[in-house]
């Protein structure tokens, strides 16, 4: 049977935190993009991600988490806004409606709060996701993703 529920910090706090959870996180990532930034550490899970306004929603099958969506919520001038993001299904686990319950989770928990709308993007080849996302009543809208990237050093140099 598969699990689909809230990671909450309290919770991992109180276990421990497993490791697992740290293991399964990193098997996940690469499977949502391959040009993440190093491996998720426990520190970033527990206090950079749980200790935020981030919540996770997770499928656990076996005591593993085997997919995950991340609802994010800023705090804007115009009230707040929450975006879905980071959906991902390990590539076994996939066409068993887990990324549905998990979206219905984090549309549901959105719903509580004074977010008007959930928002997310996705990319033109993520075909899958997409008519996941449209079965579900996303409607495309009619603006544009803009993004200014950072000119850094590489690691190396940046001393
Ligand atoms: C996209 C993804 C999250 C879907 O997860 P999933 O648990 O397999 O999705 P579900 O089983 O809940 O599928 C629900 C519906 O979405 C659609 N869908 C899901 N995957 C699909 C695919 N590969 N092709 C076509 N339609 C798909 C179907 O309509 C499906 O219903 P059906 O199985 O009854 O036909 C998963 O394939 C994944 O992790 N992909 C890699 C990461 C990714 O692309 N993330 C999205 C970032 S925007």
């Amino acid at each position: 049977m598969i699990d689909v529920d809230e990671i909450t910090y309290g919770e991992l706090i109180a276990s421990g935190v497993n490791l697992t959870v740290v293991a399964d996180l990193n098997r996940l990532l690469p499977q949502l993009s391959l040009s993440a930034i190093g491996p998720l550490t426990r520190y970033r899970i527990i206090h950079e991600i749980l200790g935020s306004s981030t919540r996770v929603f997770a499928a656990r099958h076996r005591g593993h988490i085997v997919g995950i969506v991340l609802l994010v919520s800023a705090q804007l001038l115009v009230g707040q806004r929450d975006r879905i993001e980071d959906v991902v299904v390990d590539a076994e686990y996939r066409r068993l409606g887990i990324s549905s319950c998990l979206m219905a989770l984090a549309e549901d928990a959105s719903a509580m709060g004074p977010s008007p709308y959930v928002d997310l993007t996705s990319k033109p080849e993520r075909s899958g996701a997409r008519a996941m996302y449209v079965g579900r009543g996303y409607v495309v809208r009619n603006t544009a993703v803009f993004r200014f990237v950072h000119k850094r050093p590489p690691a190396s140099e940046a001393r």
